[in-house]
Order: structure tokens, then C-alpha cells, then sequence
């Protein structure tokens, strides 16, 4: 059992990103006497956009054949492809910036949905060519995004849904902590509240 847990907070270990989406690391390795987790920390690799090579592959009106394999960043894709489609289930950390995901989480979208390789263009759209797999998604936000204390909007949730669909992945689950800028207590008070409902959550629905 392969579980690639991405990282896409600047503070790294540090950050309430990395905490709790270890909590459901930890969760799913304790079901899997043989799990490997496989670790992409999005800031630490210093993930680079896209080039031209890449973007000259994929605008191709041509077929893409693989001849262009092995130029600029069409590489790095194929190995983020190549690691996301080997995970039996995925770990998404993410913090909201600036109402959706950081941009490191965003080039690693640009790498992964990726026309002819991850997702095709049929007459009805785009389908996905992956095996879909659960995918956990954690968010961290400094103010609130859901419930009657939302003072913001919300484009990381839905952004990601559509994004990871295109390739196939429909088997969203969602865990976030919010309003953790209000301080050391209110981290405290969510990170208790999340633990005990992921606890709930792994007991009820996601024995695998
Ligand atoms: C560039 C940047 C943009 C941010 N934008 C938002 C935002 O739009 N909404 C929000 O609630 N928090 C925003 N935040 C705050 C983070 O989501 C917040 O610090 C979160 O707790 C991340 O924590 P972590 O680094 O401990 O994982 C932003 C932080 C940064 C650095």
C-alpha cells in the first residue's frame, strides 16, 4: 500500500498543514502493516513551473507520441505522474492563500493534469485516464471559509474537486482547520476537535 502524501505549506514541518495531514498519514499506515509513504514536500523540492517545452508538447494539435519525452519539465511531469499514479491513496496538504490553493500545489496541477497522458479530449469533454483512488485533502486557513462565521470565499475546494476530476480522481475527502489565525488557542482547540472527529471518521468509513 503506497500513500504519496504532498506538502504545499511554506512552513514546512512547522505548519498546521504538516500536522494534520500526518494525523491521516499515521491513520491509514496503522491499517497497512506494509505501507510506504512516499513524501513530496512541494516547498522543499522547490517544484518548477512548467516551460516552454512542456507547454509546446501539450499545444501541440498533434498527437503528443512521447518523442518530446525527456525535455525541459515534460520530465518532472512524467515522474509526478508516475508517483501519483503508483499511490494506492493520496495525502494533500494544503494552506488557503489567497482563497484557493498555494501556487506550488498549483504548478504540481499544471505537471499532473496533463493532456493525452493523465486525461483525454473526447466529443462529450475531458475524461480522466486514472485510476480513481481515495484522495484526503487537508486545509488549513488562517480565517474561516465554511459555516455562519465565513467572512471569505471559498475557490480552493471546488478548484481542486474540478482539477483532480479531469484526471480521474473523484474520491475527494475533505478535513480542514480554520480560523487559526485567531491564535495558540484556537490551533489548540481545532487541532483537538479534528482529532477526534478523524478518529470517528477512520473507526466509521475509511477501514480499506
Ligand atoms: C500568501 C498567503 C496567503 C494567505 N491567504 C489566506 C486566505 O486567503 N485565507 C485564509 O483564511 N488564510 C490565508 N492565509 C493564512 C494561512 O492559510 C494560514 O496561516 C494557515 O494557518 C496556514 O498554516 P500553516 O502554515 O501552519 O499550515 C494566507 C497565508 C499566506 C502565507
Amino acid at each position: 500500500m503506497k500513500i504519496l502524501h504532498l506538502l504545499a505549506s511554506p512552513r514546512q514541518a512547522a505548519s498546521n498543514t504538516w500536522w494534520l495531514s500526518r494525523q491521516i498519514v499515521e491513520r491509514l499506515a496503522a491499517q497497512h502493516a506494509q505501507a510506504e509513504v512516499i513524501l513530496r514536500d512541494l516547498y522543499a523540492s522547490g517544484i518548477a513551473h512548467v516551460d516552454a517545452a512542456y507547454a509546446d508538447a501539450l499545444g501541440s494539435p498533434v498527437a503528443f507520441d512521447g518523442s518530446d519525452a525527456g525535455q525541459g519539465t515534460l520530465t518532472l511531469s512524467d515522474r509526478l505522474i508516475d508517483e501519483l499514479e503508483q499511490a494506492d491513496q493520496v495525502v494533500i496538504g494544503t494552506p488557503m492563500h489567497n482563497y484557493t490553493v498555494p501556487s506550488v500545489l498549483k504548478a504540481w496541477i499544471d505537471h499532473v493534469v496533463r493532456v493525452r497522458r493523465t486525461f483525454a479530449i473526447t466529443p462529450d469533454g475531458k475524461a480522466g485516464l486514472l485510476r480513481d483512488r481515495p484522495v484526503h485533502v487537508v486545509v488549513v486557513s488562517g480565517g474561516r471559509f465554511t459555516g455562519a462565521f465565513a467572512r471569505q470565499p471559498d475557490f480552493l475546494t471546488p478548484y481542486l474537486k474540478v482539477a483532480l476530476a479531469t484526471i480521474g480522481l473523484h474520491d475527494l475527502r475533505f478535513t480542514a482547520m480554520e480560523g487559526l489565525a485567531a491564535g495558540a488557542q484556537a490551533v489548540r482547540n481545532e487541532r483537538e476537535r479534528v482529532a477526534m472527529e478523524l478518529d470517528r471518521q477512520f473507526s466509521r468509513r475509511w477501514q480499506t
